[in-house]
């Protein structure tokens, strides 16, 4: 049994494993490996790099998964076929916003699962503006660093967001509102104004 960290599993939680999926910038494809566990029969790992591909090829063979999952070399979206549920876990959240921009597919019933590691108010800000909504977020921690995952839809409404928003999204996780807040003040240094923004800490 695969034993995937608390962001890869909340990621995990979010996707359909009855649809088609694709996982970009795959890595080492614990997730899809996990996700054929679940019970998914197509699933897609694509990466930008070869290297991380050579790794996703072993642990994909490790875990006899070959005839379920395909290995893909894609810069973000550009050569994946149309898939319903998309992950996107693992990079900065301008870059999830560029790939997502490059998705030449989507249609109401396409969810995208986002991990950002660094800039969520970036990726919160770009997907409102472009048409996009977040249904849930889950917060997660990792080796003491919390994280949130996103599950998206498109909606085609394109709306501004409040900076409380873009920076705490849906997001109710005390671990990640701790972090967000010790964000804000350092931010706060240039913008005193973000200084309103803190939560009160549960933690
Ligand atoms: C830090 S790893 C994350 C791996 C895994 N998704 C996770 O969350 O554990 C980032 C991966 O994204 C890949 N990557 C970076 N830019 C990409 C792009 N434009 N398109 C596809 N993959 C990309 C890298 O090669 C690398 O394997």
């Amino acid at each position: 049994m695969i034993k995937l960290d608390e962001r890869l599993a909340a990621a995990a939680s979010f996707v359909r494993t009855d649809r088609r999926i694709c996982d970009v910038g795959t890595d080492h494809a614990l997730l899809p490996c996990f996700l054929c566990e679940q019970g998914a029969m197509s699933v897609i790992a694509s990466d930008v790099n070869a290297n991380p591909l050579e790794a996703a090829r072993a642990n994909i063979e490790k875990y006899g998964f070959s005839d379920r999952i395909t290995l893909l070399q894609s810069d973000g979206l550009r050569s994946v076929p149309p898939c319903d549920d998309i992950i996107i876990a693992g990079m900065g959240g301008e870059l999830i916003a560029q790939i997502i921009g490059g998705c030449s597919f989507v249609s109401g019933d396409t969810r995208f699962i986002l991990q950002p590691m660094t800039k969520a108010e970036i990726l919160r800000r770009y997907l409102y503006a472009n048409g996009y909504e977040i249904l849930q977020e889950k917060g997660a921690s990792v080796s003491g660093k919390a994280y949130t995952v996103m599950h998206v839809r498109y909606t085609g409404d394109k709306t501004g967001i409040t900076d409380e928003f873009a920076y705490f999204g849906k997001c109710t996780d005390p671990r990640y509102i701790r972090k967000v807040n010790s964000q804000l003040k350092k931010l706060a240094n240039s913008d005193p104004a973000l200084l309103g923004l803190i939560r009160k800490e549960t933690l």
